[in-house]
Parts: C-alpha cells; structure tokens; sequence
C-alpha cells in the first residue's frame, strides 16, 4: 500500500511529534518597584530535551538582552535608557537591573529559542512600573 518512502515520512513526522515543546515556567518581572532601586527579572523555561539557542530581553518591543549559551562571553546587551543591566548578576534565566528610574518603566519579555532542528520558540511579557514618589515638604517652623 505505503511506499517505503512514505512510511519513512510518516515514522519522521511521528517521532518529531514526540518531541515534546519548549515551555515558558514562569516570568518574573516586578509589578512596582521603586526609583533608585535593583530588579531582578527572571525567566524560568523548561527546555523538554531541546537544546537552548538563545534567550532575548525585550523592553517595549526593543531587545536590550540576548544570551547565547555558546558563545564566549555569552552575554550581549544593548544601551537603552533606564535600563541598566547588573552583568554579574546576570544568566540564562535573570536579569538584574539597577539605578531604576522612570524610564525603567514599561513592557519587559522574555523570549526563549531552541536550537535546530526544530527552532521552537516561546515567550511572555509583564509590564513593570514606578511607585510615585510623593515629595513631602517639611512642616518644621
Ligand atoms: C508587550 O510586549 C509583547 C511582546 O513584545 C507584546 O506581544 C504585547 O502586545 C505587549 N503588550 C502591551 C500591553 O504593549
Ligand atoms: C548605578 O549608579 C551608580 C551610582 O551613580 C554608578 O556608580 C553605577 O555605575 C550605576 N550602574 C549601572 C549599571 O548603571
């Protein structure tokens, strides 16, 4: 019925199937936080037997962050405003962020990419923001 070739395919397309996706964890991203302080985003993934090819930083829509496990060093980052990336405190699955400041703020995601050969990719994304800071005057005479 099957040609050999055909049931080649359907075994190949069987076992790709088998291979089970990437998967997001957990995305931590503090939800308010103060100017003047540190965050530390991280981002959990199950890579279910795939190899990792890189994790990406976003923030609005603008990569500030990549990690790419063979490479040496395996951090690259980008200058951005308000973003001020702690290297040494920084992995595969953290950011540490410091001297926050209003323009700290805004929508951070995290996307992570397998490897070949199925360059499966995941991803998420949580908004941070700034506590207002209320400026009081003194009432001393
Ligand atoms: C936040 O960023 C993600 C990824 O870039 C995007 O899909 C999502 O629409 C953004 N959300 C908002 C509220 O801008
Ligand atoms: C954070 O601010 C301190 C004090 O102004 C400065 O020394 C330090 O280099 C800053 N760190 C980063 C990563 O911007």
């Amino acid at each position: 019925m099957f040609g050999r070739t055909t049931l080649f395919f359907l075994l190949f397309l069987w076992t790709q199937d088998f291979v089970r996706s990437l998967r997001l964890v957990h995305l931590h991203v503090p939800s308010q936080t103060r100017e003047g302080r540190k965050a530390f985003l991280s981002c959990q993934y199950d890579l279910q037997g795939h190899t990792l090819y890189n994790v990406k930083w976003y923030k609005d829509g603008h990569e500030f962050y990549r990690y790419v496990p063979k490479n040496d060093p395996p951090v690259y980052y980008f200058p951005m405003v308000g973003v001020n990336i702690d290297i040494d405190r920084s992995t595969s699955n953290t950011v540490a962020l410091v001297n926050l400041s209003h323009e700290s703020r805004g929508n951070y995601s995290c996307e992570v990419n397998g490897a070949a050969p199925r360059f499966d990719t995941v991803s998420g994304h949580k908004y941070l923001d700034m506590e207002q800071t209320i400026f009081t005057r003194g009432n001393s005479h």
